[in-house]
């Protein structure tokens, strides 16, 4: 469902700011998998998040979602496969997770 291969980040690259933020990432989740990304601050998770979510160009690597590459899509078939298989949820607080559990 998820594919990702040999992915790398990195931001303001060529500059005195440049940060190598992901290297080299192999990763591939099926339908109906669940998955914890865990690092410590900095490690790059975010990032990831972001990539996957079709919300950040990686600077290496490709990306598939359904077996589509989605570094060839243009910023509009983008934003269509962002609203129609692609879903966030940010910052549920405990209480509300085990209800909803
Ligand atoms: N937009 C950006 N521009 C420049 N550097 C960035 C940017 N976003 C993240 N970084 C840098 O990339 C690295 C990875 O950051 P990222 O936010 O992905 O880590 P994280 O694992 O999500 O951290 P945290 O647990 O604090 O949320 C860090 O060194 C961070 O400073
Ligand atoms: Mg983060």
């Amino acid at each position: 469902m998820i594919e990702i291969r040999g992915m790398g980040k990195i931001y303001n690259a060529g500059t005195e700011a440049e940060v190598v933020a992901l290297r080299d990432v192999d990763l591939r989740v099926d339908a109906g998998e669940f998955l914890a990304i865990m690092g410590p601050s900095g490690s790059g998770k975010s990032t990831l998040m972001n990539m996957i979510g079709c919300l950040d160009r990686p600077t290496t690597g490709t990306c598939f979602c359904d077996g589509e590459d989605v570094s060839r899509l243009d910023a509009e078939e983008l934003a269509d496969l962002r609203l129609h298989k692609i879903g966030f949820v940010l910052g549920l607080p405990p209480a509300a997770a085990a209800e909803r559990a």
